[in-house]
């Protein structure tokens, strides 16, 4: 059997962002910086790296400095250019990197993750396609790649199968996720049975937590088209996967990263100060500071 290549990857970011208001107010979450780099160009960057090559973008208001972000900044190169700053200048144009398109579509009400995908449904067709979650930053282990490689590699060993990327949560925080029950598969993958979202801590089948990376089989559509509105009234992409792993098999990929919550303000500052501690331009001088705190 082939197993078709990833190419496309759906970045839901058409939510509120209302939990870090006012900051999101007039611009949108994703565009967030961890560092000096917003949250969105890292989720690019990972998928890049997946070997994807069709970017989509599911946005939503307050959205429009993300397509700003991905798309050539005249004024701005001009400016650089002019200034002989070839570094700067490069780092510019390195966010919309070459052989690699970028497209667009709106969901106009956040009726939920389900609908948010489904809004792709004709940019992707009908081939297996990768959603990232930018607010979900995964920083990849030392020496290692990165989550969404780990999940291609986990679709191709597996035939072709669906694959979640899970952790481990502590069973008071499973109200907060989608939780799977699984069957052992191999060292890094189970088999899922099933799916549900955001169980209370004593109703849930297990802690092994759903995060922000999935690779789904095209039917995926269809299963989100004929479910009904679930937790907090959204079409919820847990319950579409729900239905789907009755008929097709997906698996729960261990992926070997850190996963920092930047939808949250603590996961965004734990990220800040993960990422300042590894930057070039910081890590000595915030290492020193934080010793001094
Ligand atoms: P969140 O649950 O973090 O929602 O969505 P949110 O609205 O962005 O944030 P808060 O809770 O108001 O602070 C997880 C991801 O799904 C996207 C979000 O943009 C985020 O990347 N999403 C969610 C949509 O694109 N549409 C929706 O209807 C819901």
């Amino acid at each position: 059997m082939t197993i078709q290549h990833i190419r496309k990857a759906v970045f839901p970011v058409a939510g509120l962002g209302s939990r870090f208001l006012p900051a999101t107010k007039a611009i949108a979450k994703e565009m967030l910086p961890i560092v000096d780099k917003p949250l969105i160009q890292y989720a690019v960057e990972e998928a890049i790296e997946a070997g994807i090559t069709d970017i989509i973008f599911v946005t939503g208001r307050t959205k429009r400095s993300i397509e700003d972000h991905f798309d050539k900044a005249y004024e701005l190169e001009t400016e650089l250019e002019a200034r002989h700053k070839h570094e700067l200048l490069a780092i510019a144009r390195g966010t919309s990197p070459k052989g690699i398109s970028f497209g667009y579509t709106r969901q106009s009400e956040p009726l939920g993750l389900g609908h948010a995908v489904l809004m792709a449904k004709a940019l992707v067709g009908n081939e297996p396609f990768a959603v990232i979650l930018p607010d979900d930053f995964i920083d990849p282990a030392m020496g290692k790649v990165g989550c969404l490689s780990e999940m291609v590699a986990a679709h191709r060993l597996h035939g072709g199968a669906s694959v979640l990327a899970v952790q481990n949560v502590d069973r008071s925080q499973t109200g907060s996720y989608g939780i799977v029950s699984t069957t052992e598969l191999d060292a890094l993958n189970e088999r899922v049975t099933g799916i549900v979202e955001k169980p209370k801590p004593e109703v849930a089948p297990s802690t092994l937590a759903v995060v922000g990376r999935y690779i789904l089989a095209p039917e995926i559509f269809s299963y989100i088209e004929n479910i009904k509105p679930g937790a907090g009234g959204e079409l919820q992409l847990t319950d579409a996967i729900a239905e789907m792993l009755k008929n097709k098999s997906v698996i729960a990929n261990r992926f070997s990263g850190t996963r920092y919550d930047c939808g949250s303000k603590l996961g965004y500052l734990q990220a800040t100060v993960a990422c300042g501690l590894k930057h070039p331009e910081t890590r000595e001088a915030f290492s020193a500071y934080l010793k001094k705190c």
